[in-house]
């Protein structure tokens, strides 16, 4: 899987092109609810590749039917992904396929309709988060202020480090995400052109709560 960085350092876009396929299909208006829980299921799961490429293994020693040796293993424990309610459900599940030893956490954000800032519900995290990488994971980057908020409160907590990946985001959303949190990389399978009046990014693919969860 190939990642170009030459957009803004420390934004990865994941330019694979099953994973550019995948998106056409979600994006399309006329995708059934089963079909796009399954394409961002399956994206997802392409995703982890990218965002675990750095993670830290261990050695440990094991036996082949032929001999001994010292193999490599991922610590998948230290690893928490954090969903943010609700739609990072669909990319919590995708990356617990491959990598299923993760920990996981959740932030219950909503975005007040008027001011679109994020307002907090619930918040539920692993113990021992200052010994752990955080993978926060949304699949709208876009006005960019509940990752900004998740953000903030995940850091209290201290963990080694944190990483966000979205399905699809806009110049507006890495912009306040950077300017918050310049720390944090972002990994994305798109960058749109704009944010509209309401918040929603445009082409996009609507709203992706209601498009995994069939609530529109
Ligand atoms: N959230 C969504 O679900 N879609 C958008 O386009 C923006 C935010």
């Amino acid at each position: 899987m190939s990642t170009s960085n030459d957009l803004a350092p420390q934004v990865h876009l994941v330019n694979h092109p099953l994973v550019q396929h995948k998106l056409t299909l979600m994006r399309k208006k006329d995708t059934s609810t089963n079909s796009f829980r399954s394409l961002l299921n399956e994206i997802s799961m392409l995703m982890a590749f990218e965002v675990t490429r750095d993670m830290p293994m261990l050695d440990v020693e094991i036996e082949t039917p032929l001999e001994t040796m010292t193999a490599k293993v991922i610590d998948g424990k230290k690893l928490v992904l954090v969903s943010i309610l609700r739609a990072g459900t669909g990319i919590l599940d995708g990356m617990l396929t491959v990598v299923p030893g993760a920990r996981v956490g959740h932030i219950g954000l909503y975005r007040d309709p008027k001011t679109l800032q994020p307002v907090e519900y619930y918040f539920k995290m692993p113990q021992d988060m200052q010994e752990r990488d955080v993978v926060v994971v949304d699949p709208m980057l876009a006005t960019g202020n509940s990752a900004v908020a998740a953000i903030e409160r995940i850091k209290t907590l201290q963990p080694k480090s944190i990483k966000f990946v979205c399905l699809l985001t806009c110049p507006e959303g890495i912009a306040t995400l950077r300017k918050a949190h310049p720390d944090v990389p972002i990994y994305t399978a798109a960058i749109d052109r704009q944010l509209n009046a309401h918040g929603y990014i445009l082409p996009g693919l609507g709203d992706a709560g209601d498009r995994i969860f069939g609530t529109q």
